[in-house]
C-alpha cells in the first residue's frame, strides 16, 4: 500500500484543510464504485486510540473552543509582527458566532489557529477538550478532518468532480466505506437543497449552489465545529441569504459555527459577535444590536 497513489501523505493535511483533495485530484481520482476498497484500506491506522476518542462527538463539557492567552508572533527582530496578543476566547457547543474587525486585526490568524492550520506562539488551545499543543502534525490533521468543517469565500471545489464526488472526498480520509460515503454525501447535499444537482460539475452550478456544495462537504464528516471565512464574500445578496439560512438550520441542528465576515448585515444574523482590534479581542460578546457603534468607530 505504501506506493499506492491512494495513500495521502499526512503532511499534506498540515498545509491546508483541503490539501488532501488537491493532492488526490492530481492523481485524477474518481470516487466511483470502481475504486471500492482502495480508499478504505489502511485509513484507520496511525493514531488509533486518539482518533477513536476524538471521533466520538462532543463530551460532557460543552466548550468546543477554548483559547487561553494565545499570542501569535510572525517573524522576529525588526520584522516581528504580533498578529495576536493574549487572546482569550471560549465558544460553547451550539453557538453561532461572527468574528469581525478591521483588516489586519488578526481574524484570519485566529481562525487558522482555531482550525488547527497553525499553532500559537504562546498560550493554549483546547478543541473539544483536546489540548492541541500535545498533538503532532499528523494527529492534528486527523483531528481537523474529524472535528472541523471549513467553508471558504472561494468555494474551493474540484472542477473535474461532480457535486456528489466533491462531497464524498473528506470521508475518504476518515476511512468510511464507499457505499456509506455515497449515502452520506447524498444526505448532506439534500440538506443544502441540492439533491437534484448531484452529478453537476462546479461549472454547471451557480455561485450560491457551489457554496452549498462546499457546505455539504464541510458537514459530511459530522464536525463539531464549522469554520467559515467570509463565506458570503463572493455571493450576491439573495444567495447570501440562502447560505445564511442553511447556516441557521445547521446551527439549529447543533453544529457550532464560527464565521468571519466584514458585513454587518451578515454578522447580525448570528447570535454573538467577537470583535478583534490590533490582535486583541476587544469585545467577546457583542449582540447583533450592538454592532452599529463598533462599525461606526472602526
Ligand atoms: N504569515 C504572516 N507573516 C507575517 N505577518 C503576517 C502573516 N499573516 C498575517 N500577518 C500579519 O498579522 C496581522 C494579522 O493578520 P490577519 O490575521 O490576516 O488579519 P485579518 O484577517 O483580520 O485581516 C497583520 O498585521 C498581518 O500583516
Ligand atoms: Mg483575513
Amino acid at each position: 500500500m505504501m506506493n499506492s497513489p491512494f495513500i495521502i501523505h499526512p503532511l499534506a493535511f498540515s498545509l491546508h484543510p483541503l490539501a488532501f483533495i488537491i493532492k488526490m485530484s492530481k492523481n485524477n481520482i474518481s470516487t466511483s464504485n470502481s475504486h471500492k476498497g482502495e480508499f478504505t484500506k489502511d485509513t484507520h491506522n496511525q493514531t488509533g486510540n486518539l482518533i477513536k476518542s476524538a471521533s466520538t462527538t462532543s463530551s460532557n463539557n460543552s466548550v468546543i473552543v477554548r483559547l487561553e492567552n494565545i499570542s501569535k508572533i510572525y517573524g522576529f527582530g525588526e520584522t516581528e509582527v504580533r498578529a495576536l496578543s493574549d487572546v482569550n476566547l471560549v465558544v460553547e457547543q451550539g453557538e453561532y458566532c461572527a468574528i469581525m474587525g478591521a483588516s489586519g486585526s488578526g481574524k484570519s490568524t485566529a481562525m487558522n489557529i482555531i482550525g488547527c492550520l497553525d499553532r500559537p506562539s504562546e498560550g493554549h488551545y483546547y478543541l473539544d477538550n483536546l489540548d492541541v499543543a500535545q498533538l503532532d502534525d499528523t494527529d492534528l490533521a486527523h483531528i481537523r478532518n474529524l472535528k472541523i468543517g471549513f467553508v471558504f469565500q472561494q468555494f474551493h471545489l474540484l472542477p473535474q468532480l461532480s457535486a456528489l464526488e466533491n462531497v464524498m472526498l473528506p470521508m475518504v480520509y476518515a476511512g468510511i466505506k464507499v457505499a456509506e460515503r455515497r449515502d452520506r454525501a447524498i444526505v448532506a447535499l439534500k440538506r443544502v437543497g441540492l439533491e437534484n444537482r448531484l452529478n453537476n460539475k462546479p461549472n454547471q452550478l451557480s455561485g450560491g449552489q457551489q457554496q452549498r456544495v462546499a457546505i455539504a462537504r464541510a458537514i459530511v464528516n459530522r464536525p463539531v465545529l464549522l469554520l467559515a471565512d467570509e463565506p458570503t464574500g463572493a455571493l450576491d445578496s439573495r444567495t447570501t441569504q440562502e447560505v445564511l439560512q442553511i447556516f441557521r438550520e445547521l446551527n439549529a441542528s447543533g453544529i457550532t459555527i464560527i464565521m468571519v465576515t466584514h458585513e454587518p448585515d451578515v454578522a447580525r444574523q448570528t447570535q454573538r459577535i467577537v470583535w478583534f482590534r490590533d490582535g486583541e479581542v476587544i469585545h467577546s460578546h457583542l449582540t447583533p444590536e450592538e454592532i452599529g457603534q463598533e462599525v461606526a468607530i472602526s
